[in-house]
């Protein structure tokens, strides 16, 4: 299944990609090469010297240039060649592809499409807590052998916590609750609320610790996924004890996070997972490097999960499955991708 290109992904955490070292890093197939220029800006260009094809990731940086290790061409952050060594003259056709790349809500994004219709505006609001002064945040990134697309299923269906994760987010009144999913022509919303239960490990440790609640705390739980294509996902997930409000819109007793998540295919069957967890409690600095353990953690029982179930896939393609209600979501959600990438088909048609 081809990309869609014409889409913003996340291609790194802003303190990767420096002055000094070059990045490589594949998005969509395309190898890139990450680094700031002289300003200090992310730069992305094809990891591809045009003069005999070396990694320009392979290179060195000099004043914001990456030089090629191989002859020495220098190209600046927008592509073109500013030096060829015991040269004067550099043709114009001495340049290499570069990627629009803008730095928001902290990460660093690039569009591997037609770089005309780059709109930095497309970039999903909803993942500003990653950065926002209302929120601390922290997180990480986990490279994961399967197709993109099965860890947007998986975040999509959260009844797997009762499985996948039954040591901390599980808990029957998670399966119990069934799902709203509601959806448009570009995103999906799939909302569960669990009133007055017994809260899982994780959230009943989140409101001890930052709300002094007694061990036997009873809780109104609320998971809301928020999607958009190709694989972005906030999760508005918390906690409030029993009976205060959280699930009719007051949450101000309670627990709240974010799980951010965009998922960059880097082949058909690796990608990056990009993820975070803000959160409006427990907002001590040293807190941050224990919740991203704690979520890395999580994140590890789901890498071990689709991985498994991508070499399964792998077998025999195409082989069919059966859906289930909670499948509500993510079948939505892959229809959006298979629009999206008919209507690229579509288009490079056209073109030719
Ligand atoms: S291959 Fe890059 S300078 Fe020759
Ligand atoms: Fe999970």
């Amino acid at each position: 299944m081809p990309f869609i290109m014409d889409a913003w992904y996340v291609a790194a955490w802003p303190r990767e990609v420096s002055g000094e070292t070059p990045l490589a890093r594949t998005i969509c197939g395309e190898p890139m090469v990450l680094f700031r220029d002289e300003a200090g800006d992310a730069v992305a260009l094809e990891d591809r010297c045009c003069h005999r094809e070396m990694p320009l990731s392979k290179g060195w940086m000099e004043q914001g240039t990456v030089r090629c290790g191989y002859h020495g061409l220098r190209f600046d952050g927008t592509g073109k060649c500013v030096e060829i060594p015991g040269q004067p003259n550099i043709p114009p056709r001495a340049r290499v592809r570069s990627y629009p790349v803008v730095e928001q809500h902290g990460w660093i994004w690039v569009w591997p499409g037609v770089a005309e219709r780059a709109d930095p505006a497309d970039i999903p609001e909803m993942f500003a807590p990653n950065d926002h002064p209302d929120w601390s945040s922290s997180g990480g990134t986990t490279y994961v052998r399967c197709n993109y697309l099965l860890i947007s299923d998986n975040l999509l269906d959260l009844t797997h916590e009762n499985y996948i994760h039954r040591t901390s987010l599980g808990n029957q009144a998670v399966v119990e609750h069934p799902i709203t999913v509601e959806g448009g022509d570009d995103w999906v919303k799939v909302q569960r609320l669990i009133p007055d239960h017994e809260p899982a490990p994780f959230w009943k440790a989140a409101l001890m610790n930052a709300k002094g609640a007694a061990d036997d705390v009873r809780c109104d739980r609320w998971q809301v996924i928020h999607y958009r294509p190709p694989a972005n996902l906030a999760l508005e997930v918390g906690v409030a004890p029993a009976g205060t409000g959280g699930l009719d819109g007051d949450r101000s007793q309670g627990v709240e996070g974010r799980n951010l998540n965009v998922i960059t295919p880097e082949t058909e069957k690796t990608c990056w997972y990009f993820w975070a967890l803000a959160r409006n409690f427990s907002r001590e600095p040293e807190m941050d490097q224990p919740f991203a353990d704690r979520v890395a953690q999580i994140f590890e029982e789901d890498r071990a999960a689709v991985e498994a179930v991508q070499v399964v896939m792998d077998r025999n393609p195409g082989r069919p499955v059966i859906d289930i209600n909670a499948d509500g979501g993510h079948i939505r959600a892959r229809r959006i991708v298979d629009r999206l990438v008919a209507a690229q088909d579509r288009t490079a048609q056209a073109a030719e």
